[in-house]
């Protein structure tokens, strides 16, 4: 097969929405581990995925041969991608499907987060990546951006696969407890927030809208030093998310 038809198909794939590109080992190793279904892996080098794979999985060496991938050219690597890995490894997997509605009826007392309107791709995977890592629910994307986009792939380093992650139009209704995370918020209640939350964070430049606002059960600051107007949309997931823990 030459390296223009794998060019194409990883073209394609980036704008198929049954398909996840996956951009660089560490998202390769993570989709692995999750249980995706990698169709296609391209690399440059045999040598380097076995190094990256000695080094940084050695848990996946069954999984990940260098025999099963594809060797490109560097030149054509290059073109595999708008920003090609360093890692020099790129591949191509099966979305994980779930509905909104099936997001949000997860059982358990795990918090769902929902993230309204995240304008950018990287804030957007940083905090599927904590939400992997402190074991949420699920991730929900309310309008605009695409969880899986590979940008957004990239910034969760492939923990797509790890939770349950969709974008969506419109929140469909659930019964869980609505905790907006917000600056003028008040401060996090000694009790903790309430199992099963659907916490709310707005979006980077505006924050949450008074609609979203006033449906709130409860609002949560986030506390910071005077002068400082607002924590990185990923980073107060994070501080949310682990104070959830915390107290869990
Ligand atoms: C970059 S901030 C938005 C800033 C926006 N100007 C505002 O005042 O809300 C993006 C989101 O991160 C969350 N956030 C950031 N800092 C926070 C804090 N100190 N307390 C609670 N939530 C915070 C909120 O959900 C916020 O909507």
């Amino acid at each position: 097969m030459s390296d223009r038809t794998t060019e194409e198909r990883f073209h394609r794939a980036r704008k198929d929405p049954e398909l996840a590109v996956l951009e660089g080992f560490h998202a390769l190793k993570h989709a692995l581990r999750f249980g995706a279904e990698v169709l296609e892996t391209a690399i440059v080098e045999p040598e380097a995925l076995g190094r990256l794979v000695a080094s940084l999985a050695p848990d996946l060496s069954e999984r990940l041969p260098a025999s099963d991938a594809r060797i490109v050219t560097p030149q054509a690597f290059a073109r595999l991608a708008p920003r090609p890995p360093a890692t020099g490894v790129i591949a191509i997997a099966r979305r994980r499907r779930v509905s909104p509605a099936e997001v949000l009826s997860a059982a358990g007392p795990a918090p769902v987060v929902l993230l309204v309107r995240p304008r950018h791709a990287g804030n957007l995977g940083a905090a599927v990546r904590v939400a992997a890592a402190a074991e949420a629910a699920g991730v929900l994307a309310l309008g605009g951006r695409d969880p899986w986009e590979p940008d957004a792939i990239r910034g969760a380093a492939g923990l797509q696969f790890a939770l349950p992650v969709a974008g969506v139009d419109v929140l469909p209704p659930t019964d869980r407890p609505f905790v907006a995370v917000d600056p003028g918020g008040d401060p996090p209640p000694a009790s903790g927030l309430p199992a099963r939350a659907l916490l709310a964070f707005g979006t980077e430049r505006h924050g949450l809208d008074e609609t979203l606002l006033s449906r709130a059960e409860i609002r949560v600051a986030i506390p910071m030093r005077k002068g400082v107007s607002s924590l990185n949309l990923a980073t107060a997931v994070a501080v949310a998310l682990y104070a959830w823990r915390r107290i869990d």
